[in-house]
This record gives C-alpha cells, structure tokens and sequence, in this order.
C-alpha cells in the first residue's frame, strides 16, 4: 500500500515536472531598471510606464524590477553594475557618461542648444543617433534618448550676473565640462551625486546648484534655496541604456516588443518632460518667498560670453565634427 503511494506521488511529481517544463513555465527573465530621481517625475513616470507595459504585453516573460531615487545606485555606479549585470536598466544625465563617451559631452557644452525643439532635431538626425553607440565598444548600448528640460541655476541669495556666483559652492553632476564652466564663472563646483543634493543643500553643505525644473519641484528644493535664475544654458536629457551583452542576448520576439515598448514610451515621456518643464515652474513660482530672474536679452549675453571659454577647451575631446553636426542639425527639423 504504503509504496503504491510512493509510486503515485512519484508519477505525478514528474508530471508536474514535465508539463511545466514543455509549457515553457520557467522564471520570467528580470530586468532590473535604476534611476536617481523621484517617480513623480517624466522619468520616474516612463520607468513605470515601461514596466507595466512589459509585463502586461511579454506576460509571464519578462518581469521589471524597478529601483527609483537611488534607492540601490547612484548613476555613477550604475552604469558599472550595468556592465557587472546587477542591473539591466538604467537612464543616467548625459554628464555621468564623461568617462566613457567623450562625444556625449556635446550634450553638456553651454548656449549649444537653446531649446527643447533643437535638441530634439539633434537627437534625430544622423549623428546624434550614432552617439547612442558612441560607448558599444566598452559595452554599454544606448537605447533611447529621454528628455527632462532646461537647467536653470538656484543659489542662496539673488543671482542676476555672472559675478554673483563668485566664490560659491555649488553642487555639480559628475562633469568635467561642468566643472570648467562653474570654474569660468568664479563659482567653487563640487560634484555631487544627485541623492546627495537635498541634504547637501538643507546641512549648507553647498550655497547653490543647477537642475532642472522636474526634479526642483519634486524634491521641493524651492524651500531650500529660494533664488533662481532662468539661464537655461543647458540641457538635462538622460540616456536609456543596457549592456550590450545583456541586450544581445535577449531571444529576438522579445527584444522586438521591448523595442516597440520603448518608442511608446519615450514618446510619452518626451511629452510629459515638455509640460512638466512648464507646470513645475508654475508650481515654484507660486511659493510666495520664491524669486525667479529671467535674464533679459543682454544679461543672457552675459551668462553666455563668461561660459563660452568652455567649448575651446573640450571642442578637441569632443571632436569638431561633431559640435559641427549640432550647430547645423539643432536647426533643421528631421520629421
Ligand atoms: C537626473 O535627473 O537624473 C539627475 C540629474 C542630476 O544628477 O542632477
């Protein structure tokens, strides 16, 4: 009795073994996404998006783990746990990228690009798409291009010209052109990850920084540092990236969707960013100790003319042709 038992659950051990194993029923695979900033903003929101969508459409296939506000990583440190596989996703700012795409610096360059309209033209024509590989040969495959907005600086007292930041500390990305830029201004800069900047800024660790309007209004910094000024001299704009390892690998259905996924994605994120870039500043304006300076025509030429130094020193990493290609693409719409 007691081994015909023994034999029935034996039988049907293996039936459960075997039907799972022909209906493919094995762990999904995991893409683990990390990011620094807060979910509530555009990019906070498309690494959700992306994630719903995933496991909505590859079900049971593709599972997404998402880690937000540096919650695991910084962005410096994720780009290496990319390459050591402890995650597959991530969307660094542009500047995180120094070491290993000088290219990607054009992102950085000040008064390159005005708006959100020319970066856009850039980012589609040929060579802001060959960038995206611009960092292949060290394993890292740039997937899509995810826009934030302009930066604007913020200090502890009014900021109208340049000088007003002599001798500041100022709280900076990991950039080698930001720190020249800062350097040029008389300002003291001091790179800083971005799960630092709250705290640094509440402890008077820094006088000041620069960011965008998303992450301003989502980490509250208006209650911080009240004073702002409207340079919008550059761009904060991330890169979807994986390894390319990882990405290689992937069986090619559902590499396929995960790109379909994507472009949706970053057409609704892109929008988002245009909005929130608006609404946010709205949002910070209506704080009644907050002071926005938008820079008329000749103080911009101000800001503008104590920056430029900059490009001649980083034209030759960057490569002439590609500032080249931006002046002239950053102008020409492509769709
Ligand atoms: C981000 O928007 O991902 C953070 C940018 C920063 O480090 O300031």
């Amino acid at each position: 009795m007691k081994s015909r038992v023994h034999n029935s659950v034996g039988v049907l051990c293996c039936l459960i073994f075997f039907t799972s194993v022909s209906l493919g029923n094995s762990a999904p695979l995991l893409i683990r996404f990390s990011h620094v900033v807060a979910e509530n903003t555009p990019k906070g929101i498309g690494a959700k998006m992306f994630k719903e969508r995933v496991e909505t459409r590859l079900n049971g296939r593709v599972a997404v783990e998402i880690y937000p506000a540096s919650e695991k990583f910084t962005d410096e440190q994720a780009i290496l746990a990319l390459l050591f596989g402890d995650i597959e996703l991530a969307a660094p700012s542009f500047p995180k990228f120094h070491k290993f795409s000088k290219s990607l610096e054009v992102f950085d360059l000040p008064f390159l690009f005005e708006s959100q309209e020319e970066i856009n033209n850039f980012q589609q024509s040929e060579t802001g798409q060959t960038l995206l590989s611009s960092m292949e040969n060290v394993g890292i495959k740039g997937l899509r291009y995810w826009n934030n907005g302009m930066r604007v600086i913020s200090a502890d007292k009014p900021i109208r010209e340049p000088a007003d930041l002599e001798g500041l500390l100022m709280r900076i990305e990991s950039s080698c052109v930001f720190s020249e830029q800062y350097a040029e201004l008389g300002a003291i800069p001091i790179q800083m990850p971005f799960g630092r900047l709250k705290d640094s800024l509440r402890d008077g660790v820094v006088a000041g920084y620069e960011n965008a309007w998303s992450n301003i209004a989502a980490g509250q910094l208006q209650l911080l540092r009240p004073y702002f000024i409207e340079t919008d001299h550059s761009y904060l704009g991330y890169m979807v990236v994986s390894s390319t390892s990882f990405w290689d690998s992937l069986p090619d259905d559902i590499r396929m969707e995960l790109e379909a996924i994507l472009d949706e994605v970053t057409r609704e994120v892109n929008s988002l960013a245009e909005k929130s870039a608006q609404t946010d500043r709205e949002e910070i304006m209506h704080n009644e100790n907050v002071t926005i300076v938008t820079p008329t025509d000749e103080e911009r030429l101000l800001w503008k003319k104590a920056m430029l130094p900059v490009w001649k020193k980083f034209e030759d990493e960057i490569g002439t042709d590609i500032i080249d290609a931006a002046r002239v693409a950053k102008d020409q719409p492509t769709r």
